[in-house]
């Protein structure tokens, strides 16, 4: 079975999607079969990957509410496939507030399909609404990315509260995997200091090495490219190919 991954930060903008694309590309290059899944109405990582989130046939809103078999919806991009997002998947957020085990839905949508798959990447939206909570539900760890500027360790207590709900209702086996430190700015000392400050705060593993800011990574989804494909020598992509070695992820 795969390992599955949350990446969840209820704040906007700290660079989930990018770090499932990056980390997919980079597990994909070492050899894993790759399932990224974007939980996310507004379908970025999908737009990320090259594909027009308004021009699919089907997407994850399918699955949720007309319960379409997520084979259906797969895509294949390059190396990895993936579960795409479009915006009606806003939709299944209140069609699923509706429903009994509304927490499972994608659990139960992935159940078939998994044992495809060495690692499985969900892309959760900035909120804790449920369609994170069904993010956090389906995964065995949680990476929660951190843009390592000051006050950005606020939510970090309000996304642990989260996890420990979570644990105690849906996922008790659910793990949090630790921080991935990105957009760091090495020439100044705050981002080193930001992420002592999460890792003595709240007790979680800060994961090396961090994301180097740099606009290589910001160009790369206009190109429907992750950073690896978009610059494969630089500093970022390097650091993404060091933290996806480091998840020890197994080939089955
Ligand atoms: N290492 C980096 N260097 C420079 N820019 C970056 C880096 N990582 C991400 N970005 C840029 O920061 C912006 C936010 O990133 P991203 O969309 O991945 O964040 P997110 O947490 O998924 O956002 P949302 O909460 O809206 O889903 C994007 O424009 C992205 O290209
Ligand atoms: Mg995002």
């Amino acid at each position: 079975m795969p390992v599955t991954y949350a990446v969840a930060n209820q704040k906007g903008g700290v660079a989930k999607t990018t770090t499932v694309h990056a980390l997919g590309a980079a597990l994909a290059e070492q050899g894993r079969r790759v399932l990224l899944v974007d939980l996310d109405p507004q379908g970025c990582l999908t737009f990320s990957l090259g594909l027009d989130p308004n021009a699919l046939d089907k997407s994850l809103h399918d699955v949720f509410v007309h319960r379409v078999p997520a084979t259906e919806v797969l895509l294949k991009v390059g190396e990895v496939h993936v579960l795409p997002a479009s915006i009606d998947l806003a939709g299944a957020e209140v069609h699923l507030l509706t429903r009994p085990g509304r927490e499972y839905a994608l659990s139960r949508a992935l159940d078939p399909i998994k044992s495809d798959y060495d690692v499985v990447l969900i892309d959760c939206p900035p909120s804790l609404g449920v369609l994170t909570i069904n993010g956090l539900t389906a995964a065995d760890e949680i990476l929660v990315p951190l843009q390592c500027e000051t006050l950005s360790h606020r939510g970090v207590g309000q996304l642990l509260e989260t996890i420990e709900d979570v644990k105690s209702y849906t996922n008790p086996a659910l793990k949090v995997r630790g921080v991935v430190a990105t957009m760091f700015d090495s020439r100044t000392r705050l981002g080193r200091e930001v992420l002592d400050d999460v890792r003595t705060r709240y007790g979680v593993t800060v994961l090396e090495p961090p994301v180097p800011k740099s606009v290589r990574v910001a160009e790369a989804p206009g190109r429907g490219r992750s950073v690896l494909e978009h610059a494969a020598r630089s500093s970022s992509a390097e650091a993404y190919r060091q933290l996806a070695a480091s998840l020890e992820v197994a080939v089955a």
